[in-house]
């Protein structure tokens, strides 16, 4: 249509099509087009169009398919039933691409064929398409039932306005859409980013932990990790290790818990021939084995003051002596400790060094107890019956119950050993409650024996829980290592 033509038609309309548009144009240049947003619109056009109802539907991408946006009566009320329309004067106006316009539908040779025409007795009809970036989108239809409607040249006029009014808004809000879309997609790739592989958890608990650890495993800082036992404090060191530019030189692990002095210092700083009766050759230590990448000590508040003394010198100086030795050689590791102890109250009961408590406490990482992050209960099950049994198994949800309320005091690593108890029970491919079993302080109060039998068995459940580590079991019972070492040496004589 050439412009004048249009300014023409457009003088043609009157006052009340003027504003409706004005207000329409006004509505639809929110920034946000609400839901609700189109019916009052529609409800404009009805009563501007003096139709009896008006529809706004979109055309299903590569179908013939309609979907109801909206549609409204004169009522104001909702019309839910896209059949209730003519689907053949739908179909027309998509097919030709152009808006049309019946006065009398019934007659109208064109279209009085419809079925849906003469199911509904749809008397008079305008309909407009709607395109989106040059395609169509949808259509916008307005007819009447009960009278015939004069819908004239300038209604048609007013409905293309209209219609051209709607792709504009359309256009911004599916451009605002995919950009949402897009950002959604973006976020989530920077929180996979630190996703840790085989660290399961998504709670905000662990994501906070997972970003702390891909923080400092860009640098060379030295981490504390803590948390209680069980944790995943060893899982985080090797993260730091493998997320590190250190990932292809060594990681070192050393367990530094109920080790003789004499005998982790030899480990880790080596010794020089003759430094002690046994010591035939040069030994060279775990510190320079781990030269270049990552060294983890842990149980790190399990250390003699002496040997505290030379760990300080390490992450000092970058430098260590061989036991026996003289030689000052010099190594180049990043340290990572861990401890399920409280350093700080070490410190004050002068356990721990405090010079030292400062350099290792640069980075502390606090790895969340299972039970502050039970979120997370449902994903570590599904992925540790995946990662230990050998068929597919389903978890119904008492079983899972059952898991989600226990307290964990041994956190993920008693949920991987009861769950492969658990796996051993089950004889079918469905996971019962009666599976977990959970060995707690409860079951031992039904005990029968004496006091002496009843310590060996509590001892041998701590031990089988933290699997044979005498300090945790030994921690956990509030008792030390030597009394446990002794109780031990007490059970293998009585057997
Ligand atoms: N987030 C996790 N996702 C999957 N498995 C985990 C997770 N955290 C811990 N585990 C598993 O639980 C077990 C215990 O973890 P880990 O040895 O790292 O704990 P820890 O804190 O070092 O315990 P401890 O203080 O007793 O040394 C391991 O088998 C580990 O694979
Ligand atoms: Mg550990």
């Amino acid at each position: 249509m050439q412009e004048q033509e249009y300014i023409q038609t457009l003088g043609g309309m009157q006052k009340e099509q003027w504003d409706a548009l004005f207000q329409i144009s006004q509505m639809f240049n929110d920034v946000k087009v609400q839901e609700n947003l189109v019916s009052e619109v529609l409800d404009l056009v009805v009563q501007v169009l003096k139709a009896e109802r008006a529809l706004f539907t979109r055309l299903e991408p590569g179908t013939d398919n309609f979907n109801i946006i909206a549609a409204r009566n004169t009522e104001h009320q909702d019309i839910n039933d896209l059949s209730a329309f003519s689907s053949g004067i739908l179909k027309k106006v998509i097919e030709s691409g152009q808006s049309c316009l019946y006065h009398d539908v019934q007659t109208d040779p064109a279209v009085s064929q419809f079925t849906s025409v003469q199911i509904h007795k749809i008397k008079s009809v305008i309909g407009v398409p709607i395109f989106v970036d040059g395609k169509i989108w949808g259509v916008i239809l307005a007819d009447s039932q009960t009278n015939r409607k004069n819908f004239t040249e300038e209604s048609l006029e007013f409905l293309k306005f209209f219609s051209n009014l709607v792709s504009l808004a359309l256009d911004k809000v599916i451009k605002i859409e995919s950009l949402q879309e897009e950002n959604l997609l973006l976020k989530n790739k920077v929180q996979n980013t630190d996703v840790i592989p085989d660290m399961v958890g998504t709670s905000r608990e662990m994501r906070k932990a997972a970003n702390l650890i891909h923080r400092v495993a860009a640098t060379d800082a030295t981490v504390l990790l803590l948390g209680e036992s069980g944790t995943g404090k060893d899982m985080a060191a090797r993260a730091i290790h493998l997320l590190s530019q250190r990932k292809d030189k060594a990681f070192i692990a050393q367990f530094c818990g109920s080790i003789p002095d004499t005998l982790l210092e030899s480990e880790l700083f080596g010794y020089k021939k003759g430094a002690f009766s046994g010591a035939n050759t040069d030994k060279k230590g775990l510190f320079e084995v781990a030269s270049g990448g990552t060294f983890f000590l842990d149980e790190i508040g399990d250390i003699a003051l002496s040997t505290q003394a030379k760990l300080l010198r390490v992450i000092q100086n970058q430098e260590i002596i061989r036991l026996g030795d003289t030689q000052v050689k010099k190594v180049d590791v990043r340290i990572i400790t861990a401890t399920n102890k409280d350093l700080k109250q070490l410190v004050d009961k002068g356990k721990f060094r405090q010079d030292l408590f400062y350099r290792l406490n640069v980075f502390p990482i606090t790895l969340p107890p299972l039970r502050d992050r039970r979120s997370d209960i449902a994903l570590l099950t599904r992925h540790l019956i995946e990662k230990y049994a050998d068929k597919p198994i389903q978890i119904p949800v008492k079983t899972m119950q059952k898991l989600e309320t226990y307290s964990w005091p041994g956190n993920v690593r008693q949920l991987e050993n009861i769950l492969q108890r658990a796996l051993i029970m089950c004889d079918s491919n469905v996971l019962l409650p009666d599976h977990i079993i959970f060995e707690d302080e409860n079951q031992l109060t039904e005990f029968g024996g004496n006091l002496k039998d009843f310590e060996t068995v509590l001892l041998q459940k701590r031990l089988a829980e933290y699997n044979n580590n005498r300090t945790q079991a030994a921690k956990s019972l509030g008792v030390s290592v030597r009394w446990v070492q002794m109780k031990l040496r007490e059970i293998e004589e009585n057997n």
